[in-house]
């Protein structure tokens, strides 16, 4: 489990929430595959190509923190830290994006807190994924605590962009130079073309198969 001496004066607070955190990955790690293993038995190929997960470091948890005028606390960080447990879910197609979105949705037992299109709407740095928060119930001995997770759905080409952009990001403490950017923004739109592309193409093929 994470360091927890950066909130020492509540380590039995920060233990059960962590508990809740790592369980809430667990859960919602194991409903995904359940999904996709239930969508390859039905329609013969996997929406997901790999799925990562993390907690995030306390370092992190406390810079953000700061960033938004909070202090350090483990309630704080419960209440305004919305992706401290973090699922990705990488796919080979835009659409798979949003097939998995839906079925996410649509389980009963996962309340959907909120959405973010950054693929219908990218940020100004080219920034693309789907993002939604939802809260899974995590059942321990007395009590039943719903948990919050972030779950980001993006394409391999996505990914690929953003873990570059990420590095530059940190490289240059957010101030890259402008024909960096510039790139980087260029490179978005190619990555958008991609993506388009491999779409057709393998829509072509299924019709091409069906005919
Ligand atoms: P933070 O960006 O995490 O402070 O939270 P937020 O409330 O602004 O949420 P947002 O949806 O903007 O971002 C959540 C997460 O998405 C981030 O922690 C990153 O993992 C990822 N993300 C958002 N914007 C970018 C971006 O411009 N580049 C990269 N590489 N990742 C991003
Ligand atoms: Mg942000």
């Amino acid at each position: 489990m994470a360091d927890p001496t950066l909130f020492s004066e509540d380590i039995d607070g920060w233990n059960t929430v962590m508990f809740l955190y790592h369980s809430a990955l667990k859960e919602v790690g194991t409903k995904l595959e359940i999904l996709n293993d239930e969508f390859r038995h039905v329609h013969h190929y996997n929406p997901i190509e790999y799925i990562k997960s993390r907690v995030k470091e306390p370092e992190s948890i406390v810079k953000k923190l700061k960033r938004h005028g909070y202090e350090t606390s483990t309630e704080n960080m419960v209440n305004f830290v919305n992706d401290v447990a973090g699922i990705r879910i990488v796919c080979s197609f835009t659409s798979d994006i949003y097939k998995l979105a839906e079925m996410i949705g649509r389980q009963s037992d996962l309340t959907v807190v909120s959405v973010k299109d950054y693929i219908r709407h990218p940020k100004e740095s080219g920034y693309k994924s789907y993002h939604m928060l939802v809260t899974v119930p995590i059942f321990m001995t007395d009590r039943v605590v719903d948990t919050k997770v972030e779950i980001q759905i993006r394409t391999i080409a996505m990914d690929f962009w953003a873990s570059l952009e990420h590095k530059i990001y940190y490289k240059f403490e957010g101030n890259a130079p402008e024909y960096i950017s510039r790139d980087l923004r260029e490179c978005a739109g190619i990555v958008s073309m991609l993506d388009d592309k491999m779409l057709q193409l393998n829509n072509a093929v299924a019709d091409a198969k069906e005919a």
